[in-house]
């Protein structure tokens, strides 16, 4: 594994992490992205959590980020309850597959159990995060706004029974419905990349999200 300090992200971290950002999502699911922009307006958000603000240091270089906003479940009983989301999680293409992104989650997880948080619902890909004791949000009876359950709902529990008796649907932070056009011109900014349609990972991200099942509210 690559030798890296793992530590709070400082101000002078804040361009860097968004360029690595940007390196790691551009084209991953969709032409483009947005998560570079994404993380330029989440540090402002009431719901960042800067306590678990990371980042992955080589060798002087920032070469990872991991990021967390408050989140919801919202009971289908009635009333709500409090979890963590992470995202964007980056690590720099030329420092993936070396433990970087494993190791933020582990170091984060680890804190945010410390700070006394119950759970961690993410949406991403199953294949990686049942590496770190995420499951099928489904198994708690969490599905989507949208009234489904969907493989790519991922939930971890950080305290012992967190999530039992929370059927009902995740609620993300507001600041995840990105303003196409000020992603647009935040991007910008940023030095020309093009945009590539029909990359595998492209075709992985658009199956991942259609393996859905509907989802009836418990009452
Ligand atoms: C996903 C990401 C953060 C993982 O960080 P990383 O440092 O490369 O991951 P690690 O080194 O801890 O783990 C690497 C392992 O995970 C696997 N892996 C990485 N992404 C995966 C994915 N989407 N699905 C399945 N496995 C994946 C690698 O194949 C590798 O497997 P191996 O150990 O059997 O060789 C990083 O690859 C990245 O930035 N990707 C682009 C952006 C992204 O998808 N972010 C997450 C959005 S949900």
């Amino acid at each position: 594994m690559l030798s890296i300090e793992l530590r709070p992200e400082s101000p002078a971290d804040f361009r860097a992490v968004e360029e690595l950002t940007r390196n790691a999502f551009w084209n991953h699911h969709a032409p483009g992205c947005d998560e570079h922009y994404l993380a330029h307006i989440l540090r402002e958000s009431s719901n960042f959590v800067p306590e678990l603000d990371y980042v992955a240091v080589h060798d002087g270089k920032v070469v990872g980020s991991i990021m967390y906003t408050r989140a919801w479940i919202v009971l289908d009983r009635g009333g709500e309850r409090g979890a963590l989301c992470f995202g964007p999680l980056a690590v720099e293409p030329a420092f993936q597959g070396q433990g970087v992104g494993g190791a933020l989650i582990e170091r984060t997880k680890v804190l945010a159990q410390e700070l006394g948080y119950g759970a961690i619902l993410i949406f991403g890909d199953p294949a990686y995060y049942s590496r770190f004791g995420f499951v099928p949000a489904e198994q708690y009876g969490v599905g989507t706004s949208w009234g489904v359950y969907i493989i790519s709902l991922q939930a971890c529990e950080l305290q012992p029974g967190a999530l039992e008796d929370c059927e009902g649907y995740f609620e993300e932070s507001r600041d995840f419905q990105i303003d196409p056009e000020k992603s647009a011109a935040f991007d910008k900014g940023f030095s020309y990349k093009e945009k590539v349609e029909g990359l595998p990972s492209q075709e992985r991200f658009q199956w991942i999200i259609q393996q859905t099942k509907p989802r009836s509210p418990c009452s």
